[in-house]
């Protein structure tokens, strides 16, 4: 039971300067090492070349013949012309330009007119995967980590549907901070009881636990950027939600959400009463990103240096602390 549906993303004017552009003029060009969500799997049918802008560059999104994700650097070795404008031809790319054409692994498959192909002539291709609905690459040669899941739950278990939200002058990384920010779950979000009773760092994975008299929030943040959340309320009520972005460009990061609710509730009230539920919750999470966003867009990020942390702080500022050790590197085509 996985699909995914577009819905109408809030227009987002950011006030100007805005934090993508402040951050954006300090960014060295190096991403986060972490699986990207590039866009809802529902648009993206067989036969079709996507164009997505993602660290900074540019890559094409395509399923093999098999079925399966690829994504790969965007601009043709040959001259730069963009992939996006071509086509598939027998499972291979075929750039719009000098037809060369390019497989799923990256290596140039055909050049009109020519019997020897150099190896050096190849597009790169990202780790690619399908799942929650979404279209994932991770920036690097090889995943440093499982794609997300929810704590405590297997996807089997799991009835949801995939949302994307907005393109938004911001870092993923620094919206993220917010899951440990946890002075702010109350002053903007108005949560009574946001103290944590576990925060574990791993070295690719955040682990979060909150407990009160009325709910255990378990939340899991991944790569800096992906947050999956399991809030276990009184009276058997659930509630389970994931969200992030993509890394697009200094600055940038497109978001998107995942709703969901156990199976077995969702088969036991029908599938009409599960989506509109479901719905519900869709407008609790623009909820919580129309309170978050005005301060997110407009704020001068100080980094761990020069912020003026105090001892609420701690989780927070060690969050701006692993996350200024997290490993990055540059997309592979520049
Ligand atoms: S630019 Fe792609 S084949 Fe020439
Ligand atoms: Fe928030």
């Amino acid at each position: 039971m996985s699909e995914t549906q577009t819905t109408a993303a809030p227009t987002l004017t950011p006030p100007r300067p805005h934090t993508g552009e402040v951050y954006g003029a300090q960014h060295d060009g190096r991403y986060l090492q972490n699986w990207n969500p590039l866009m809802l799997a529902a648009d993206l049918p067989e036969g079709e070349i996507v164009g997505r802008d993602f660290l900074g560059t540019r890559v094409i999104v395509y399923r093999g013949k098999d079925g399966k994700p690829v994504v790969q650097s965007a601009y043709c070795p040959h001259v730069g012309a963009d992939l996006s404008k071509g086509c598939l031809i027998d499972g291979a790319v075929r750039c719009a330009y000098h037809h060369w054409r390019f497989g799923p692994d990256g290596s140039c498959v055909e050049i009109p007119g020519e019997s020897f192909i150099p190896q050096a002539v190849r597009v790169y291709s990202y780790p690619a995967a399908e799942r929650w609905g979404l279209i994932w690459a991770f920036n690097g040669e090889q995943p440093l980590y499982d794609l997300p899941e929810f704590p405590n739950l297997h996807e089997d278990e799991v009835f949801y549907r995939t949302y994307h939200h907005a393109l938004r002058p911001i870092e993923g990384w620094i919206s993220a901070s917010n899951l440990v920010d946890f002075q702010h779950l109350k002053t903007v979000h108005n949560i009574p009881d946001p103290n944590p009773v576990k925060v574990d760092f791993g070295d690719h994975l955040i682990v979060v636990r909150q407990e009160s008299d009325v709910r255990v929030a378990d939340t899991q943040l991944y790569g800096g950027t992906w947050l999956t959340l399991h809030n276990q309320l009184a009276g058997g009520i659930e509630r389970l939600f994931m969200a992030g972005s993509s890394q697009v460009a200094p600055g940038w990061s497109d978001a998107y959400f995942v709703v969901a609710m156990r199976k077995s509730e969702a088969e036991a009230m029908g599938v009409e009463a599960a989506e509109a539920e479901l719905a519900r919750r869709v407008d609790y999470v623009h909820k919580l990103y129309a309170e978050d966003e005005p301060i997110l867009f407009s704020l001068r990020f100080r980094g761990f240096h020069k912020s003026a942390l105090i001892r609420a702080d701690k989780y927070f500022g060690k969050f701006l602390q692993y996350m200024e050790n997290y490993p990055r590197a540059k997309p592979f085509d520049v």
